[in-house]
């Protein structure tokens, strides 16, 4: 048995692809390297010894799609393929909605001609769009304010609409909160295009000397000390929760959802800190105006995750820190 990874060079999926390489599992890629480096499948392959089969090409490429499924004996589909800048999706709403949504309604077409009918998908937190109240469970209202976002919510209703037409069907929606760290071998990990939108690579890139000084996006928000709080996850434990998602579909569940967070959350400050402990350096930033939808504080119910897929983040902010401090030193120009 095969499992199909779409965006598997990307970050989350490189270390998911690891995962599941290492529990022995056949792997097969599909990844147009938009937003990704060959070079992490490479480096997977060297740390587990293992081969990855793997296609260099777009999701919309519906003769490829259609050809991996008759060459490999695919049995679930684990699909991390999709842009994800928040900002940008506003900019060029209509690629992100073909990229996300035209895509993976064609991954899933294919996967019916093909009687595969076990399917994981990278949800994201941002689906609860501004939480009345922290923790944030599965059952809380969703909404979006952005394309990115929006893209989101969409497919998690085709997911819904498909499994109410065909209940053959085993779904996993997975909602990830904040993924941040890296493999322990300081050979894969996150490797912003550009100036990065996220914290975790920002600060990193400051403590390795890349930029200057960080911009914390507001201090009065109503949080402990009035920067934005997250539930930051280090991705190996995320990449875990997929051999979990896989291992529950087994059972035939049917659609399912789940939050993967910790169920801790760390302010931009808490988090500064944290990585001048692990680098050793002082980061220096300045408070500016908050950043245009934003919200407060968001941090993930993780007992659902605990109970229905016997799976929780074991490792700590320290790993968090240390880890990724260890990949951007070991390569301060990512992949290349
Ligand atoms: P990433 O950009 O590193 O990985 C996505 C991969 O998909 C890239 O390698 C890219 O080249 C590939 N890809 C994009 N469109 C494609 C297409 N049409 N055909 C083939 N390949 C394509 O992103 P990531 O951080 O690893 O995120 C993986 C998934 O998790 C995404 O769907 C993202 O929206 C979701 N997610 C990410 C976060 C986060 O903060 N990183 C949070 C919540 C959800
Ligand atoms: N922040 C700064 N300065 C920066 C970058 C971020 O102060 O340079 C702050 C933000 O204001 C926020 C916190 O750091 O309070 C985290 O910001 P990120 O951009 O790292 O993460 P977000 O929570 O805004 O969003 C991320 C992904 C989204 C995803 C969401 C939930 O970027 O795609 O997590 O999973 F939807």
């Amino acid at each position: 048995m095969t499992i199909l990874v779409t965006g598997g060079a990307g970050y989350i999926g490189s270390h998911t692809v690891l995962e599941l390489l290492s529990a022995n599992q056949e792997v097969v890629v599909i990844d147009n390297l938009s937003n990704s480096n060959e070079e992490s499948l490479k480096r997977v392959s060297s740390i587990t010894g293992k081969k990855i089969h793997f296609y260099r090409g777009d999701l919309l490429d519906k003769g490829l799609v259609d050809n991996i499924f008759v060459k490999h004996d695919i049995d679930s589909v684990i699909h991390f393929a999709g842009l994800k800048a928040v900002g940008e999706s506003n900019e060029i709403p209509l690629t992100y909605y073909r990229n996300n949504i035209a895509a993976t309604i064609s991954v899933l077409e294919i996967m019916a001609t093909h009687n595969v009918k076990s399917f994981v998908f990278s949800s994201s937190a941002t689906v609860y769009g501004d939480p009345a109240s922290v923790p944030i469970n599965e059952s809380f209202p969703t909404s979006a304010t952005n394309p990115y976002g929006r893209s989101k919510l969409m497919i998690e209703e085709v997911l819904a609409d498909l499994y109410e037409s065909d209940n053959s069907w085993n779904i996993a929606c997975l909602r990830y909160f904040n993924p941040v760290g890296a493999h322990k071998s300081g050979l894969i990990g996150e490797d912003p295009n550009g100036i990065p939108n996220n914290l975790m690579p920002f600060i990193s890139q400051v403590a390795v000397g890349k930029r200057e000084l960080l911009s914390v996006y507001g201090n009065d928000y109503n949080t402990h000390d009035g920067t934005g709080v997250r539930d930051y996850i280090h991705v190996v434990d995320l990449a875990l929760g997929h051999l979990k998602a896989l291992d529950k579909l087994k059972s035939n569940p049917g659609r399912v959802t789940y939050n993967l967070g910790t169920g801790c959350g760390y302010s931009v400050l808490e988090m500064i800190k944290a990585f001048e402990k692990a680098a050793n350096k002082t980061i220096p930033y300045r408070i500016v105006e908050r950043r245009m939808g934003d919200i407060a504080e968001c941090y993930a119910a993780t007992d659902l995750a605990e109970e229905e897929l016997g799976w929780k983040a074991n490792l700590s902010i320290s790993d968090m820190t240390n880890d990724t401090w260890r990949w951007q030193t070991m390569n301060p120009n990512g992949y290349e």
